[in-house]
């Protein structure tokens, strides 16, 4: 799809004396009722992380971003101790940052973001979380980017110089804060900005990996966001550059036209090897379980009445009733479709316990293979590290016991 995508831009372009121009492609048809793309947003909660999706925001204790924002900055209400507020702000790491969706129409294509729907994957490099994959089907996809991406576009195209917009790329410090995997971009000098370590650091967790920015934005867009960042991305915080037209253009030829080299490919990694000495289950609990899975998968009095989105449903997803906030909660197992409780203990046929099953499916996940029927865990998460599956599974196969037992 994406190379298909990729190929079209291709086709589009037409070049004259080291200018190349790229046309923008034709806006795909209005939806037939908006209001069922406002409703999909609603029914797969998309609000509790974004911003920008135009419907009302929700209040702080399931709004996942501005929760963690709060804890982080100190802001949290009521007062908890400072002992537990310093635990809090050390333990979150994700979903502190989030991008927005407002005016997506201005700039990505809808099919780029249909498909991305389908099939979310990391285009953030420091972000850490990446669009979780949620129980979408085609028509949902669809509806949902068509709706999002809707409103008056101009057809339009960009006409600039690569060479010389490589030059400025690498002269403005673009590479202070994007990856461009595979190009050939210049060494970064430092960006002429004055921006606090803070804000840089947090400019730098949402820039984008150029490198997919071909198969997203609408072409002229490109250059419309180099000369005016907000103008495309409302409530964005790339840096305004003040730039001319022509240096704007140049540097969207480049980033849009410089030839790509193959990325690596990614394995699923081998299964890790059951550790050779005794796991407790406190381990298990406290570098894995509370550390990671708790706040999708807690007791429904945590954070001012939320179980979790894998315990009390959420994002679209039925109730499952994990609770992994305690033993008792882990050896209740998960409801199954049709209502019953099934063990995430007891290993398969494969001898694979189902509680790492979705541990390795988001291995796979990640190297851009997912598991047929197995939605990896932890959810939009990067998966655990080799050690801490190991933990999970060596602990199972010794018999899943808790501690002193
Ligand atoms: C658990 C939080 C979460 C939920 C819920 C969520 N998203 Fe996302 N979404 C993210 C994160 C994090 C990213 C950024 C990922 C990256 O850059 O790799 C993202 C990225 C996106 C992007 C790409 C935006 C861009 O500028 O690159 C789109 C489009 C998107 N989400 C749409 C949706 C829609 C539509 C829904 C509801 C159906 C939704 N998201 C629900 C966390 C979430
Ligand atoms: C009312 C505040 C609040 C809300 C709402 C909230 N969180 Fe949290 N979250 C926290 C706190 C506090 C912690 C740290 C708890 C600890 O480690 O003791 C945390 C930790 C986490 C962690 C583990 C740390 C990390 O960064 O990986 C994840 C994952 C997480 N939350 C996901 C979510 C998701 C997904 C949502 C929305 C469905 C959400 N949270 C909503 C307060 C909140
Ligand atoms: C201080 C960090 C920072 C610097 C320096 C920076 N950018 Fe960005 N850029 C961002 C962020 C953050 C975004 C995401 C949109 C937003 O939040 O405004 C972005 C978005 C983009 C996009 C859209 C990419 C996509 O796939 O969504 C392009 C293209 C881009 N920047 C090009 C450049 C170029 C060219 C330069 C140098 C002139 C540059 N940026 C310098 C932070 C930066
Ligand atoms: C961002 C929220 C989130 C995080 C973090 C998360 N989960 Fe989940 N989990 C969910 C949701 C939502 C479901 C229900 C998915 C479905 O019904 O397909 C679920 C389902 C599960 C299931 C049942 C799968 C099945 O279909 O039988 C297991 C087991 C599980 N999670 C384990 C974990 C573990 C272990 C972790 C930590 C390493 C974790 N989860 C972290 C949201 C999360």
């Amino acid at each position: 799809m994406v190379v298909l995508v990729a190929l079209a831009a291709v086709a589009r372009a037409r070049s004259h004396r080291g200018e190349v121009t790229l046309d923008d492609a034709a806006h795909p048809p209005a939806m037939a009722s908006g209001d069922e793309g406002r409703a999909l947003l609603a029914r797969f909660e998309c609000n509790r992380c974004h911003d920008g999706t135009g419907l009302a925001s929700v209040a702080r204790e399931r709004h996942c971003v501005r929760c963690h924002q709060e804890v982080h900055q100190g802001t949290f209400t009521p007062p908890v101790p400072a002992a537990t507020l310093a635990r809090w702000q050390q333990h979150i790491v994700h979903l502190r940052e989030v991008p927005s969706l407002a005016a997506l129409g201005s700039r990505l294509r809808s099919e780029w973001v249909e498909a991305y729907l389908l099939a979310p994957h990391a285009l953030r490099p420091e972000l850490g979380a990446t669009m979780p994959r949620l129980a979408l089907n085609t028509h949902d996809a669809r509806t949902l980017a068509r709706w999002l991406t809707e409103g008056p576009r101009v057809r339009a195209s960009v006409t600039g110089n690569g060479a010389r917009g490589r030059t400025r790329y690498g002269a403005l410090g673009c590479g202070t804060c994007h990856q461009f995997s595979g190009a050939s971009a210049p060494a970064a000098a430092p960006a002429p900005l004055s921006l606090t370590p803070d804000e840089f650091a947090r400019a730098r967790s949402l820039a984008p990996d150029l490198r997919s920015t071909r198969d997203r934005w609408i072409p002229s867009a490109v250059a419309a966001h180099l000369m005016n960042p907000r103008a495309t991305v409302p409530d964005g915080v790339m840096p305004s550059f003040g730039l001319s037209a022509g240096d704007a253009a140049d540097l969207a030829i480049f980033v849009l036209t410089t030839p790509l080299a193959p990325l690596a490919t990614r394995h699923v990694p081998p299964r890790p090897a059951r550790l050779a000495r005794p796991v407790r289950w406190s381990e298990v609990e406290s570098r894995v379980l509370r550390r990671t899975c708790w706040h999708c998968h807690s007791e429904p009095d945590f954070a001012r009445g939320e179980g979790g989105v894998g315990n009390v449903g959420g994002f679209g997803f039925a109730p499952r009733g994990v609770n992994l906030a305690s033993y008792e909660g882990l050896y209740a197992g998960v409801l199954s479709p049709t209502g019953e409780r099934e063990s995430l203990l007891r290993p398969g046929p494969d001898g694979v316990a189902p509680l790492v099953r979705v541990l390795l499916a988001r291995q796979a996940e990640e190297a851009g293979a997912r598991v047929e029927g197995v939605r990896g865990m932890p959810l939009g998460l990067p998966a655990l590290a080799p050690d801490e599956i190991a933990l999970v599974d060596t602990w199972i196969a010794q018999g899943a016991r808790v501690d002193g037992e």
